[in-house]
């Protein structure tokens, strides 16, 4: 019986390793046609495009897998992941997450009110601070699959707040923490906020 049991724990954990990671450099090879938007290292030139370098795996992922199966719709991805199997995808995600996403300029005359939204948030309106999430540097909780902000592109960190406010991203599942949070910020506040994340490092 006891053997049973182990055996058995001893198998679901093995399966557990063995999709714990992808293969960073088989990753590189399969990305090359994701470089022509978000850039061969993961740093898109394009301020619509987001970058990928240095964002969470596990974040990737799930990403991926939303918008492969349509319930994050990305237009210009049409098609794209259709035949990039869920092996593809880890690997992918390895080789992105193992590079450094560069760091932009916030525009000075945003940054106080946009730090002030990310580290404090609007208590008086019961909007939790971006950096419990986000941590205070911007880098994300990996493991808990809270993408990193920092260095990420003010055009694309705008759409997205404004879509989770719009309810046109409605991938957050279904506590709806985005959502619940953008409801609270103003176009002011975002844009504020978006410039302040482009140079947060
Ligand atoms: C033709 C341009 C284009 C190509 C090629 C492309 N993407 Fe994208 N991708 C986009 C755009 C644009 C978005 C963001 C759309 C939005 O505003 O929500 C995006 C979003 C993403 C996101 C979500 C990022 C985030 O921070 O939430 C991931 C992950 C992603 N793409 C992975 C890939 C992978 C992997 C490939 C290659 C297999 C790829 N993309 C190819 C344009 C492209
Ligand atoms: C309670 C945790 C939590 C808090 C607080 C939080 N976020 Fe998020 N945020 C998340 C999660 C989880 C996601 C990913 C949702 C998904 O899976 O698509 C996310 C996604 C995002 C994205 C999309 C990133 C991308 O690459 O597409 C942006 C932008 C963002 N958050 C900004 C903010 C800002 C700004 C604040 C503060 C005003 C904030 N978040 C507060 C948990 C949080």
């Amino acid at each position: 019986m006891n053997k049973i049991i182990v055996s058995l724990l001893l198998t679901l954990g093995l399966t557990g390793l063995a999709h714990a990671a992808g293969d960073a450099k088989a990753g590189q090879a399969k990305a090359a046609v994701c470089g022509a938007c978000h850039g061969a290292d993961g740093n898109s030139a394009a301020p619509n495009f987001p970058k990928l370098a240095g964002q969470g795996d596990k974040y990737l992922l799930k990403q991926m897998h939303d918008i492969k199966s349509g319930k994050r719709t990305v237009l210009e991805m049409t098609g794209i992941l259709n035949n990039v199997s869920d092996q593809d995808m880890e690997d992918i995600a390895a080789y992105f997450s193992s590079q450094n996403m560069s760091i932009g300029a916030a525009d000075p005359k945003q940054v106080a009110h946009g730090e002030e939204l990310f580290r404090g948030g609007k208590l008086s309106e019961g909007m939790p601070a971006c950096i419990g999430c986000h941590a205070p540097n911007g880098v994300g909780n990996v493991p808990a699959g809270f993408p990193r902000l920092g260095g990420q592109h003010a055009a694309y960190v705008a759409k997205q707040l404004t879509n989770f406010r719009e309810g046109e991203r409605t991938n957050d599942g279904d506590s709806m923490i985005m959502r619940s949070i953008a409801a609270k910020l103003s176009n002011k506040d975002i844009a504020a906020i978006s410039s302040y994340i482009e140079g947060l490092h």
